[in-house]
This record gives C-alpha cells, structure tokens and sequence, in this order.
C-alpha cells in the first residue's frame, strides 16, 4: 500500500498532519524523529514530512532524524521545525526571531510552487514558532512570504525539498488541507484513494492468523472501539471470540440491556456478563477521592475480568480497540503535557495477564473507526454514541459513590439523554451528561420545603476531547430538561448548567 511516513519532532500538532492526509484518502504513518532510514525504507514510503517541534535546531539536544534520509531521493516536505532543520542541514540561516510568532499571519504566495496548486494570492496561516529562517540554503528559493518579508515556504525542486514555516495541518490555516494533499498527490505522485475498508479484508486474515485457532478473550465495554474490534475479530475467529462484559454497578440506566440486545441478540455473539456491581460498589464506600476511586476501580475491574478469562481455558489472546493515538503516543518523542488524569480504560491488563495482544484497529483515528464499522454495517447507534469513561458514573458521583445517589444520577442522565436526542442535538454533540453534586440546596415543591440534591448538566462540543467548548443549548431544551428531572426524579430540587469550557475546566467533574 502507497503511503507517506511522518517523522514527529514533538509537535502537538503531528496527529493532525496524519488526519488531513488520511481526510485526503492519502494513508500516512507516523514514526519518531530518529526512526532508521532501514525502518523508513521497509515501510515502501513515496514521500516524508518532517514535524514541528518545540526545539531550536542549534539546541544542543536538538532531535535530527537519520542523516540518511536526506540522500533517499524521496520528497521531503518540512513543517515549522521541520524547515528549519532543512535550512540548517543545507547551510542556510535560521536564527531567533525578534518576537515568537503565535497565530494568525497573512501570507503571500509567489508564484509557481507546486505546493501552491490550485491556491492563489493570499491566504490566512497558522503560526507557531521561536526561531525563524533568516537565509535560505544555496539551490533553494523563497516560495511566500508573510507579514511583507518574513521567509515563510521555501524549496529546492530539484532535490524534491519543500518547506513550510506555518502549519498546514491546523484547521486555521486556510487551504491547508490543499498544500499537504499537493506535496502527496502532485510532488510524491501518491495515486491511491485510501479508505479504512481498503484495511478489511487484511485485518480479518491478519486476526485469524494472529489466533493461530486459540480462543481470543475480547473485554467489550460496548463503546465504538471495542464494539468494532470484536465485530471484526468475530468475523475472522468465529466462536473462538469470547466477549466478557463487566457489569460495574457504576452504569448507565439501560447500557446492560443495550449491550445484549446488539451483541447477543442481534450478531449471536458469545457474551459473558460479569455481574460485580457488589464488589465495586463495597470497595468504593466511603472513597471520595477522584484519582482514588479510578485506581480502586481499575484494579477491581483487571481483577473480576482475570478471574472470568482463567475459566477459558485455551484463551491465549486479548483483543484490543487501541487506536493510533495512544500507539502514536508510545512511541513518539513525549511533550511536555502532564498528566491531569489517569485514565482508566483495560490498558493494564496484558501486562498482569500474560497474554499476547491482538489490536486491529492500532492503525486508525476514531472518525476511521466508525468509518470501518459502517463498512461491517453496524448500527448507527453504536458507532455515534458519546464516549463514556471507564470509571463509569463513579466520576459522575462527586464525593462518595452510594446507591442511593447511583440511582439518581441513572434517573436524571436518562431523562437529559431522552430529551437530547428528541430535539436532535444527540449527534451534533461530544458529550452530554449529568453530575450528581453532593449539596444538598432548600426548595420548595407544593407546599412544602425541600432539602434536596442538586444536577448539574454538563454538554460539550469537541473534535476529540482535548479542548471543547459548553454547547449553546437552546434555552427550551435546557427548560424541559430541568422541569422533568425536578418532577421525576426524587431527591432532586435543583438543576444547574455548566457553562466553562475546557481548559480551564474538564469535561467530567472529576
Ligand atoms: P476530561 O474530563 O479529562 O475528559 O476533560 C476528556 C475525555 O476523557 C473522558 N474521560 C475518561 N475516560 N477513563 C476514561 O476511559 C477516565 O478516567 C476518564 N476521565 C475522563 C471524558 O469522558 C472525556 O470524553
């Protein structure tokens, strides 16, 4: 399969360079800034692009990639640290700007780069940089220029170098899309439409013979991921595929139900329930602590799962839904982003399981995945629903998780979620729950005075839960939410919107 490799220098935005080609039907991987011209070159690429990054290249530290893939004779197209490593590794001048360029800049583009095609005159870029090019290298020329004299693209066609000092891959960068599809259509000749269903049939055959005709234990949460991962592993391993599903007691009202109707109901799968909700429950009394309560649930949860697999007996594999962020993640050179929270999904499990791992979606963003799963014609339903954390209503439970406040938390998040989808704005949100805060506010309902528990209602806009913004809700939708949840669910006199973004605050609560 034509690809185009991306080698990543630490830019937050290196995922996105990936999703726009991919957008573009162009498939691309990434690999770190020092992969070996060997591993390059097993991988058969047409072209590379060199990230950003937040180093200086006369840092002493700087990241360089193998001198080799500089005399490969594929394409090179550099981003922001990437074109000024060009221009250094070619002996032109790059040095500190006077003031770090952040945001927006006008860019004029001179004519006749076939990065350009299609583009004329002037467009808005996206910038985000230190150091600057100050002189191009011998054999390269100046392509635009922003802010009237600023060096902004350059290239040398001859040698099939091209470089950007903005950001193609950022949304803001008008025609972005358009450059990056240019370098790999025009310059590198990448002639393929690449869809994730291109991936089908190898996948499948790639499971069965992974499997070797062992059974291969799937923990099916019932979210896209691990839905699409067994629906392709049962299509390539039959009944060997064996789907365990944790009840946690830490639920949504209905999601139980909803896992049978699909998984056994609907595609006959082999599904075995672990009822644990007690374990949990008796484990979580009296812990209030956020980071407590998703370490005690993630230890419970590798621990009833453990004891389910063992009755397997000739169970050798687990089947993952790790997407290609988390892969990317591992293996790419670490930001300095900190650790907020620690999210919990089943990522700990192989290591205490000994068992090998089989994960056919490593290759593949969220929005590929759904794409995969509508090709397997999964229902709709499944593959839109909002992400729900791991953790599950425990972090939707401020302070003690009870049964008391379990139920009504299930009660208030069932009537928003009703009432969400009847005005159709289900699907043109991230996320849209309730919170149970632990307060209890006075009220007063027919004559007498109440004491009562307080929902917050917390719904966000987000492309992939990193930045997202409170959504606008019709002031309607907000009312009919809050008059029912006040009148059917008891133990609640108050209802509160949540309007911060995030940053500064998170999606969840907790
Ligand atoms: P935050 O609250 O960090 O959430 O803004 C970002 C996204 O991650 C989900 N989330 C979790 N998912 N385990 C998970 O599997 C967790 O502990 C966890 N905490 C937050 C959250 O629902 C949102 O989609």
């Amino acid at each position: 399969m034509d690809k185009i490799l991306i080698l990543d220098f630490g830019s937050q935005y290196t995922q996105l360079i990936a999703r726009r080609l991919r957008s573009a039907r162009v498939y691309c991987e990434i690999l770190p800034f020092n992969a070996p011209v060997e591993e390059i070159l097993s991988r058969s690429p047409r072209g590379l692009i060199l990230s950003g990054g937040p180093s200086s290249v006369y840092d002493k530290a700087a990241p360089r990639p193998d001198p080799a893939v500089f005399s490969l004779g594929l394409p090179v197209l550099g981003v922001c640290y990437g074109m000024q490593l060009l221009a250094h590794e070619y002996g032109g001048k790059v040095a500190k700007a006077a003031a770090r360029e952040y945001g927006l800049s006008g860019l004029k583009i001179l004519k006749g780069s076939r990065l350009f095609k299609g583009i004329n005159g002037s467009v808005s870029v996206w910038m985000s940089h230190g150091d600057e090019v100050k002189k191009v290298p011998a054999g390269f020329h100046v392509t635009a220029r922003a802010g009237g004299s600023d060096i902004s693209a350059m290239e040398n066609p001859e040698l099939g170098l091209y470089a950007l000092q903005f950001h193609p891959e950022v949304h803001h960068t008008e025609q972005g899309a358009k450059m990056l599809e240019n370098f790999a259509r025009g310059i590198c000749n990448y002639k393929e439409r690449w869809t994730p269903a291109s991936f089908l049939s190898e996948s499948i055959a790639g499971i069965k013979k992974a499997a070797g005709g062992h059974s291969v234990i799937c923990g099916l949460s019932g979210g896209v991921d691990s839905s699409v991962a067994a629906v392709l592993a049962h299509k390539a391993i039959g009944k060997k595929l064996r789907c365990i599903f944790v009840d946690t007691g830490l639920l949504r009202h209905g999601d139980r139900e909803r896992m049978l109707a699909v998984f056994r109901d609907k595609f006959g799968y082999g599904l075995k329930i672990a009822d644990a909700s007690a374990l949990f429950l008796g484990r979580l009394k009296g812990v209030t602590s956020p980071e407590r309560k998703r370490k005690i649930i993630g230890h419970t949860f590798i621990e009833v799962f453990d004891k389910e697999a063992k009755k397997i007996p000739d169970a050798a594999f687990l089947l993952q839904g790790t997407l290609y962020p988390d892969v990317i993640e591992s293996v790419s050179v670490k930001g300095p982003s900190a650790v907020i929270k620690s999210h919990h999904n089943v990522g700990g499990l192989p290591a205490k399981m000994k068992m090998g791992l089989i994960e056919p979606l490593r290759y593949f963003f969220k929005d590929e995945v759904r794409e995969l799963g509508r090709s397997l014609k999964m229902p709709e339903a499944v593959l839109m629903q909002h992400p729900f954390p791991g953790p599950g209503l425990a972090i939707r439970v401020l302070g003690e998780v009870t049964p008391e406040r379990l139920k009504i938390l299930r009660s208030a998040d069932r009537v928003m979620r009703e009432e969400i989808q009847a005005a159709g704005w289900y699907a043109r949100i991230w996320q849209a729950f309730c919170v149970l805060l632990p307060v209890r506010s006075v009220g007063v309902m027919g004559d007498e005075r109440s004491y009562e528990y307080t929902i917050a209602l917390r719904c966000v806009s987000s492309v992939d839960g990193m930045t997202a913004d409170w959504s606008k809700l019709p002031h309607g939708l907000l009312h009919k939410i809050s008059s029912r949840i006040v009148s059917e669910v008891r133990g609640v006199n108050r209802v509160v919107y949540d309007i911060t973004s995030k940053p500064p605050a998170t999606i969840e609560w907790e």
